[in-house]
């Protein structure tokens, strides 16, 4: 069994708030940071483009005790659907591209784990920059190219393929006339290995979607030549947070 790209969030995302990302803690940590990074205040209107099923925005608006609703912007229907009435956000129906030709005007967007989905970043963040108010600011939430996290070999080789480098993103930022700075930081946590492996299973990250059924099997004995004696794999997430403000 493969899956496309194109219908990889449609086919996860009921499933999408039960992952490890979604943990109460590793959230807690991650809309903190972004909060603190993006320097979110209360009378700013935010943007979660890319925002999947609206958990991390609906997080990140309460954390910052945002006065108006922020946009959650996803292509997705089904991610979207996930969005409840009680969550006070404004579910946009849109891909990153034709969002950021639109007339609308923020003070602050936020693009998490979904940069590496978007080929044309010269066009989104020259758009980006047309749409930041003066004093706005973009953050990029991504992982590097070598992630530590527990992948078979082929789907650490598949990852690193896919990902921009930070380096990169800086630079193309820069072009749009965005001032790039950075920061990485570690977050560390255990999964119980089935759970691991049921994840992998269900190709629950981008970089699986292409393996068979058969590769992914392959790929589970070559991790439990190292994790047989274990119940539990403990691991680090490694998460770089970039920002761009307007030059
Ligand atoms: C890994 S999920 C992250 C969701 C959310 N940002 C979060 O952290 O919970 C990646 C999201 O990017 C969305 N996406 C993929 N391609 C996109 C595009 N071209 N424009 C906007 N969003 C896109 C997917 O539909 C998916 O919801």
């Amino acid at each position: 069994m493969m899956q496309n790209r194109a219908n990889h969030f449609d086919t996860i995302a009921d499933e999408f708030n039960g992952l490890w990302q979604m943990t109460p803690d590793y959230r807690n940590w991650m809309s903190e940071t972004i909060v603190s990074v993006l320097d979110l205040r209360s009378d700013e209107c935010f943007v979660d483009l890319g925002g999947g099923t609206g958990s991390y925005t609906r997080l990140i608006a309460k954390k910052a005790d945002l006065q108006s609703p922020a946009l959650c912007v996803e292509p997705s229907k089904k991610m979207l659907s996930q969005i409840e009435e009680s969550d006070h956000l404004k579910p946009v129906h849109a891909d990153a591209l034709s969002f950021c030709t639109s007339e609308i005007r923020y003070d602050k967007i936020l693009l998490k784990e979904m940069i590496h989905f978007v080929e044309e970043r010269k066009a989104l963040f020259q758009g980006i920059k047309r749409q930041l108010c003066e004093n706005g600011r973009v953050l990029i939430v991504t992982r590097p190219k070598n992630t530590p996290l527990p992948f078979f070999t082929a789907a650490l080789e598949r990852f690193a393929q896919g990902q921009p480098s930070v380096e990169s993103l800086e630079k193309e930022l820069e072009d749009a006339g965005l001032r790039p700075f950075s920061r990485t930081e570690e977050f560390s946590f255990g999964i119980s290995k089935e759970r691991w492996y049921g994840m992998l299973r269900n190709r629950f990250m981008s970089n699986l979607q292409n393996f068979t059924d058969e590769e992914i099997e392959e790929g589970i004995v070559q991790l439990e030549k190292t994790f047989e004696a274990q119940t539990i794999i403990a691991f680090r997430d490694r998460i770089i947070f970039i920002c761009g403000e307007p030059l």
